[in-house]
C-alpha cells in the first residue's frame, strides 16, 4: 500500500471526515462523543489532524480543548489502514498541537468497540482504573423548556410513581398497558404492540387518577401538560382553545397531555346546544390528530364515565378505558403504612384500614396530614418529641367523613363492567 501523510484538518475535509467516521465505527455501541459533538469541535477550529493517502482521508484524530485539558474526541481509522501505526502517528501530531496550545492533560473516552485503543496504548495513554462513565439524557430539549413553561407544563419527578402507595391492581394495569410499551417502543413494535396514544381513567373522586397521570409522565421522563377546559372557555372559547392547545403540544417531541373531568367537554351530545356539540366535535378531531404521532399520550380522567358521549369511547379514539377504584383493605393498609412510616410512628395499620373503609387515598392523605400536624404542634407545645398513636389516628378517622358512599361503590362496579376496556 502507498504511504500516507498527516496534516492539519481543513474545512473542506469535513464531508470526507464524516464519511470516514461511519466507516471506522465497527461496533454497535455508540461512541461517548456523538458525531454532532465532533462536528461542532471541528467547526470551532479545535486542533484536528487527518491522515491522507492518494488524496483520500483515511484517518483522523479530533481534539477539543477545555482549559488545560483536551479530549481526544475521535480517532477514526479506515478499516483497510488499521495496524499500520497510523493511529499512533495521528496521535503524535495531535498531541504536539495540543501541547503548543497549553494543554497539560490529554483524555480519551472510548466505547468497547471504538477504534483507537491500540494507538492510545502505544502513545503512552493509560486507562484509569475504577472509573465509570455515567450519562443521563434529558427528555426535554432547551426549545421544549420554553414552550413547556408557556403552557404551564412540568416534567414530574420519576419518584412519584414509587410514592403511590397501595393500589396494586391499578398500578399493575397502568404499568403494563401504558408505561412499558411507551418506554420500550422498539420491543413493543417487534411484538406487533402499538403503544397507546390515548386512554381514559375513570373512578370515584380522590382515587388518584390525576396522581397516576402525573406519575406516568414521571416514569417516562416526559413533560406533563394539563389542559383546563374551564380556563380555556373563559380565555378564548372552548372549541378554539382546545384546538390551539392541541396545536401547541404537537410541537413538543414527547408529551403527556392530561384533561381532568373530561365529561365537561365530552358529555353526551343528545339534547345539547350547538356550541356544546362543536366543543365535543373539536375534542374528537383533536384526539384523532393527536394520535398520529409517536411519543405522546393523552390521559382523560372522569368521575362519571357513563356521562361521556358514546362516540368518545368508541374504538380508535381511546386504546384503554381503565378503572381506578377505591382502595381495598390491602391498599388502605399500604397507604396507612406509608404515612405512618413518614411520621416516625408505630400504629396498628390493620385497625386503621378497618376504620377507614370507604376512604379514598385523598381522604387517607387528609386524615394523615391532620394527625401529623397535631403531633407536630404537640412536640412544640411540650418540648418533647411526640409520636402519634393508633388512638390519635382512630380519633381523626372517626372525625373524617368518607368520600365514598355505598352507592358510589356500587356504581363503580357497574361502570367497570359496562365501560372498562383493559
Ligand atoms: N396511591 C396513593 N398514594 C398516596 N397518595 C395518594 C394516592 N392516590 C392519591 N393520593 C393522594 O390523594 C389526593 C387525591 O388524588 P387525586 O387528585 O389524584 O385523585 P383523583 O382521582 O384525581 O380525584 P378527582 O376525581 O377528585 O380529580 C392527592 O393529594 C394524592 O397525593
Ligand atoms: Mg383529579
Amino acid at each position: 500500500m502507498a504511504g500516507w501523510h498527516v496534516r492539519d484538518f481543513a474545512p473542506d475535509d469535513l464531508e470526507a471526515l464524516v464519511r470516514l467516521d461511519s466507516e471506522s465505527d465497527a461496533g454497535d455501541r455508540p461512541a461517548a462523543f456523538r458525531l454532532s459533538d465532533v462536528v461542532a469541535a471541528l467547526q470551532s477550529a479545535h486542533p484536528t489532524v487527518v491522515a491522507v493517502a492518494d488524496g483520500h482521508i483515511i484517518g483522523a484524530a479530533v481534539g477539543r480543548i477545555e482549559g488545560d485539558r483536551a479530549w481526544i474526541m475521535r480517532i477514526s481509522l479506515h478499516p483497510a489502514w488499521r495496524d499500520l501505526g497510523m493511529g499512533s502517528a495521528l496521535l503524535a501530531a495531535l498531541e504536539h498541537r495540543l501541547q503548543r496550545a497549553g494543554v497539560r492533560t490529554l483524555a480519551a473516552l472510548l466505547s468497547d468497540a471504538e477504534a483507537g485503543a491500540t494507538a492510545l496504548n502505544n502513545s503512552g495513554f493509560r486507562p484509569r482504573e475504577g472509573m465509570t462513565y455515567f450519562e443521563k439524557t434529558q427528555a426535554v430539549t432547551a426549545q421544549d423548556v420554553v414552550l413547556l413553561s408557556s403552557m404551564g407544563g412540568v416534567v414530574p419527578s420519576p419518584g412519584l410513581w414509587a410514592q403511590l402507595a397501595g393500589m396494586e391492581v391499578e398500578k399493575h394495569l397502568i404499568e403494563r398497558r401504558l408505561v412499558l410499551p411507551l418506554a420500550h417502543p422498539e420491543l413493543a413494535s417487534q411484538h406487533g404492540v402499538e403503544p397507546p396514544r390515548a386512554v381514559v381513567l375513570f373512578g370515584p373522586p380522590g382515587t388518584g387518577k390525576s396522581t397516576f397521570a402525573k406519575a406516568v409522565a414521571g416514569r417516562l421522563g416526559w413533560p406533563f401538560v394539563e389542559l383546563f377546559p374551564a380556563r380555556l372557555a373563559l380565555e378564548e372559547g372552548l372549541a378554539p382553545g382546545l384546538s390551539r392547545r392541541f396545536d401547541e403540544v404537537a410541537q413538543l417531541e414527547r408529551v403527556l397531555v392530561f384533561i381532568d373531568e373530561v365529561e365537561e367537554v365530552a358529555g353526551a351530545r343528545d339534547d345539547a346546544d350547538a356550541a356544546y356539540i362543536g366543543v365535543v366535535n373539536e375534542l374528537l378531531t383533536s384526539i384523532v390528530r393527536f394520535r398520529d404521532r409517536d411519543s405522546r399520550l393523552l390521559i382523560c380522567a372522569t368521575n362519571n364515565v357513563a356521562a361521556l358521549d358514546p362516540a368518545f369511547l368508541r374504538h380508535g379514539r381511546f386504546d384503554y378505558v381503565l378503572p381506578v377504584g377505591p382502595p381495598d383493605r390491602k391498599a388502605r393498609c399500604a397507604l396507612w403504612s406509608s404515612y405512618i412510616a413518614r411520621a416516625g410512628a408505630e400504629a396498628d395499620i390493620h385497625q386503621l384500614a378497618e376504620a377507614s373503609e370507604g376512604f379514598t387515598p385523598a381522604d387517607i392523605a387528609q386524615a394523615a396530614r391532620t394527625v401529623a400536624q397535631t403531633i407536630f404542634e404537640r412536640t412544640l407545645d411540650t418540648g418533647n418529641r411526640a409520636y402519634p398513636t393508633t388512638d390519635d389516628y382512630l380519633r381523626t378517622i372517626s372525625g373524617t367523613r368518607p368520600t365514598l358512599t355505598r352507592d358510589m361503590s356500587t356504581q363503580f362496579i357497574d361502570h367497570t363492567s359496562r365501560f372498562a376496556r383493559t
